[in-house]
C-alpha cells in the first residue's frame, strides 16, 4: 500500500540551525522559506533532495505538540517519516482495520504540502511516527 518516501519530520530547536547543518555541513542547495502553520503548533522548513525531502520542524507558540519531543531530547532529532499512498481515506480505513491506531480524529487533515494526512501511533510502527499523505501530482 505505501507508496514513495515522501519525506522524513526532523524536529529541531532551531530551523535556523538546522539549515545551516543540511547546507553547510551536508551540501543541500535547495532550501525552502520556513513557514508557520499556526494551528499545527509548527515552523516548517523543506530541504529538497534527489528523491525525498527532509522536513524540518520547529515549534510554534506554547501549545505546540514539537515542545514534548525536544523535552525528551533537546538537541532534535528524527520525529516522523511520511509515505505517500494513493488514496488517503482508503489507507486511512485499510491501517484501521488491521488494527493500526490513527492519531487524533482519525479526519486527514491539510498537511504542509497542502494535501491531506494522518498520522499513525508508533505503538504499531515499531517506535516509528509514520505520516501517510494522499500522492502529490509529481
Ligand atoms: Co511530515
Amino acid at each position: 500500500m505505501i507508496g514513495r518516501l515522501n519525506h522524513v519530520g526532523i524536529a529541531t530547536p532551531s530551523i535556523e540551525k538546522s539549515v545551516a547543518v543540511y547546507r553547510d555541513l551536508l551540501g543541500a542547495t535547495r532550501i525552502g522559506e520556513r513557514f508557520a502553520i499556526p494551528e499545527q503548533g509548527v515552523w516548517v522548513c523543506f530541504v529538497d533532495l534527489p528523491n525525498a525531502q527532509i522536513e524540518l520542524i520547529e515549534p510554534y507558540g506554547d501549545a505546540s505538540p514539537i515542545h514534548g519531543f525536544l523535552a525528551k531530547s533537546p538537541a532534535g532529532g528524527q520525529h516522523h517519516v511520511c509515505f505517500e499512498v494513493a488514496d488517503i481515506i482508503a489507507a486511512r480505513d485499510a491501517m484501521r482495520a488491521k488494527g493500526a491506531t490513527i492519531l487524533g480524529t482519525g479526519e486527514p487533515r491539510i498537511g504542509a504540502h497542502g494535501v491531506p494526512v494522518i498520522f499513525l501511533h508508533p505503538r504499531d510502527m515499531g517506535g516509528v511516527l509514520i505520516e501517510l499523505m494522499a500522492e502529490p501530482v509529481h
